[in-house]
């Protein structure tokens, strides 16, 4: 039998990465298209899901070329994306209006309004969390409350990841673990919830409809199969948002398994096999891509973003220099860190930039450099923000410890797991080793869905004992956990002390 070879897409907020990897799990090719994220207000985030379609068109095409591979070869298709993110389409299938984000912030209002209509104790036992400015269901509400013009236009609504399923199937479908961060979904019992539909009027036949994420959703139409060069007989599974897709391809696939991913977001995942809700509702419980079970995750809003914007800002420098040596950028902010000493010379970072969910759930906190010095250099401050990063993630895991969970190990993935010096700095932090999988996290998780769901393994456990590759672990350092432990209790005393000013500013 020929070699048969699996595609995974994944709709990232700072671009859309396509991968094909052969059937056991090793990457072939990959294509990534970055784009935009308009920020029209303080707190507000939107993308143009055009954007997000053709970057899949694109990557898709290149993967292809590149690789050389028959098309008909592909045994299955799995997508994967950021949560969240609201899609409206009208009558004809056309997007209504621009999408908002994940990380976008308007929608403290809409959040009172669930939880009034709803209630709190049963919102959170229906969906699991309480109303959140990031979840979807307060996002359609805002434009139902704003924009009721579109509302009213409004046919179909789709999660990101959803959208490009539509584009390339025709389908309107979603699977459960994204739809568990629409808030809409009865995260039990793993369908829609008609009890808080009806509570917030929102009519059911605008959802799409709901699969778990290894089975196939539809196949390649003959309009996407002219535009990408896929063939119309390759199937598209239900996939995953991209942090229950991360958690396959980093084998975070039974419990006492856990993995970080440090993208735009952060953020630190358990698999739970039973339902687990944070009474505080501090950490998500979502549905899991393997069908059956669940994770809880603690979500850092500005993590990798943190360090980009500091790249965009303030690193012009060496964005050129790692022009001119055709490295990356990253590399050269990584060495200048390393330079600085744990601690940044007495230089604090709270990373809250998109405000914060895990552990203060508060839309108008924002980013703070805390004890500026006139001694402090540019690799201070880059320094204070990876470690500000690394401590908020390191809420996320208290968190998760208070509810026993305690991972013996860590894989760390997105773009910042990449980076072996925040790799120990989480070691360091979390005081557990870290481990870094082979390839991107998402897209993998999603070509291994794929795989479940063209047949190839009879279950994602399977498949991940098959497919995925873990390389070279980072212990902590002792001395070094040490250092940290008490300048982590100091950041932590920074929000409290602020929380009252933080609304302040907001009213500004
Ligand atoms: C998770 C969340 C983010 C996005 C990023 O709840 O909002 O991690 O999924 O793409």
């Amino acid at each position: 039998m020929s070699m048969k070879y699996l595609l995974g897409i994944d709709l990232g907020t700072s671009g859309t990465k396509t991968v094909l990897f052969s059937q056991d799990g090793c990457a072939v090719c990959s294509s990534t298209v970055e784009y935009p994220m308009a920020q029209p207000q303080n707190g507000w985030a939107e993308q143009d899901p055009s954007d997000w379609w053709n970057a899949c068109v694109q990557t898709i095409k290149t993967v292809l070329q590149k690789s050389g591979i028959n098309a008909e070869d592909i045994a299955g298709i799995g997508i994967s994306g950021q949560m969240h993110s609201l899609v409206m389409l009208d009558e004809n299938g056309e997007v209504l209006r621009p999408s908002i984000l994940w990380c976008d912030q308007r929608t403290a209002e809409e959040c009172a309004e669930i939880t009034e209509r709803v209630g709190a104790e049963r919102l959170i036992e229906i969906t699991a969390n309480p109303a959140l400015t990031g979840f979807t269901a307060s996002k359609i509400l805002w434009v139902r409350n704003h924009e009721p013009e579109v509302y009213a236009k409004c046919r179909h609504i789709l999660l990101s990841k959803d959208y490009l399923r539509y584009k390339l199937t025709g389908e309107f479908a979603t699977e459960v673990s994204d739809a568990s961060g629409m808030q809409l979904l009865d995260v039990p019992n793993r369908c829609w919830s008609a009890e808080v539909l009806e509570k917030l009027e929102i009519d059911p036949t605008l959802l799409g409809k709901v699969y778990e994420s290894p089975e196939i959703t539809g196949y390649i139409t003959p309009q996407a199969s002219a535009l990408t060069g896929l063939s119309v007989k390759t199937p598209v599974v239900g996939g995953a948002g991209d942090n229950a897709a991360a958690a396959v391809g980093t084998g975070v696939v039974a419990d006492g398994r856990a993995f970080t991913t440090i993208g735009t977001s952060g953020v630190v995942f358990a698999h739970t096999d039973k339902l687990s809700i944070d009474p505080k509702g501090r950490v998500h419980t979502f549905c899991c891509a393997v069908p059956g079970a669940w994770h809880v995750m603690g979500v850092t809003l500005a993590a990798g973003l943190s360090l980009k914007w500091f790249r965009d800002q303030f690193c012009k420098a060496e964005i050129e220099a790692a022009q001119g040596m055709g490295v990356d950028p990253y590399d050269l902010m990584n060495a200048e860190i390393a330079q600085s000493p744990i601690g940044a010379n007495r230089l604090f970072y709270l990373p809250y930039l998109m405000a914060e969910r895990t552990p203060h759930l508060d839309p108008d906190c924002r980013g703070v450099f805390f004890g500026l010095s006139a001694m402090h250099e540019k690799r201070d401050l880059m320094r204070a923000v990876m470690e500000g990063v690394t401590y908020s993630l390191n809420d996320c895991l208290s968190i998760l410890s208070e509810m026993g969970v305690k991972p013996d190990r860590m894989l760390a993935c997105g773009g910042g797991g990449k980076s072996e010096i925040w790799r120990q700095m989480l070691a360091d932090v979390f005081e557990c080793p870290v481990c870094v999988a082979q390839s991107e996290g998402p897209a993998l998780g999603v070509a291994i869905l794929a795989g479940v769901g063209a047949g190839l393994y009879p279950s994602v456990k399977e498949a991940c004992d098959q497919m995925i590759h873990v390389s070279s672990e980072q212990k902590p350092i002792q001395e070094n956990s040490q250092s940290y432990a008490g300048k982590y209790e100091m950041y932590r005393s920074i929000y409290p002390d602020l929380k009252d000013t933080f609304k302040r500013l907001a009213q500004q």
